[in-house]
């Protein structure tokens, strides 16, 4: 087990976990992360087991809690989505979960479970606009001192976040990695949701959802999906199982498209813009930066 401290442009250091080369956040709770992490290729998969997966900060609560809506049906439990992410959960806790069980994970492609090639199970992959992701990946490392211990300013953070030297690496290479994967598994069930389709029209996606899902429910019941999963419900059911020092809801920043132009300067933009144009030039994948 390594914990490794990658410094920012201004010299502020930002604590990781480095497994097999690759940067994980080091988990505050487990005695042995370094085999959970090593462990996820081989954990138990089930059939109807549902995954949910997306680059950190692109909407993965947000969406998991749908799925949960939806699959379950039930509208008054509430549980930490944390308790089945992949990075975080022993097989043996993941086991006693009944099924169907909604799994998350920050995983490329081919380190998921072997499993879930084998059982062909259904993925719902989340996008976000990585300036958005950018800024919210900024605060969310910024606020979890616990885990980062990081204090390092949004100008010196930019170019660590560029060049990928971040928890779950470069968001160009997950990017690549995740719009290839009706090609590399083209016999996988996959939903691609659109973090800025769903916050302009929540009804269309989770209906969208329920149809990929096979879990469809009357109009009624999804306009109660819609309402506990507003930002605002969500801050308040759920905003208490990861805070921060300071007591703020990490995993409930703003939930808002576009929040990214109060962070990047126009030299910051045009870096941006250029530098995605260098790494994927060969996906194309059309963003949207801001709701009309
Ligand atoms: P911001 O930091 O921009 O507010 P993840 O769940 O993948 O970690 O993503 C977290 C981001 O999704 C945060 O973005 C968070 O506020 C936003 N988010 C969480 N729940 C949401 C909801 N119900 N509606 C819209 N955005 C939500």
């Amino acid at each position: 087990m390594s914990a490794v401290k990658i410094p920012d442009a201004g010299g502020d250091n930002i604590t990781f976990l480095e497994v097999d080369g690759h940067l994980y956040p080091k988990s505050a709770y487990l005695e042995f992360p370094v085999d959970v992490i090593k462990g996820i290729r081989d954990l138990t998969i089930r059939e109807d087991d549902v995954f949910v997966c997306a680059y950190p900060k692109c909407g993965t609560h947000w969406v998991w809690e749908m799925v949960r809506l939806l699959l379950s049906g039930d509208t008054e439990t509430v549980i930490n989505k944390e308790k089945l992410m992949l990075e975080f959960t022993e097989n043996d806790a993941l086991e006693k979960f009944p099924s169907p069980r909604i799994l998350n994970t920050h995983c490329l492609v081919e380190q998921l479970p072997r499993g879930v090639f084998e059982k062909k199970c259904k993925i719902i992959y989340v996008l976000r606009n990585p300036k958005d992701m950018a800024v919210s990946y900024f605060h969310h490392h910024r606020k979890l001192t616990h885990v980062y211990d990081y204090h390092g300013k949004w100008e010196n953070y930019f170019p660590l976040m560029l060049d990928g030297k971040v928890d779950f690496g470069s968001f160009f290479t997950y990017l690549k990695d995740w719009a290839a994967i009706g090609t590399t598994h083209p016999d996988l069930p996959t939903l691609t949701l659109v973090y800025e389709d769903l916050k302009e029209d929540p009804l269309f996606g989770i209906r969208k959802l329920a149809k990929f899902l096979n879990a469809e429910k009357s109009e009624e019941f999804y306009l109660k999906v819609k309402e506990l999963t507003s930002f605002n419900k969500m801050k308040e059911s759920k905003g208490k199982f990861i805070k921060a020092p300071d007591g703020t809801a990490v995993m409930y920043r703003k939930g808002e498209v576009g929040d990214w132009k109060n962070y990047f300067t126009v030299a910051q933009n045009e870096i941006f813009d250029r530098r995605y144009k260098e790494n994927m030039s060969d996906c194309e994948i059309d963003f949207r930066y801001t709701l009309q």
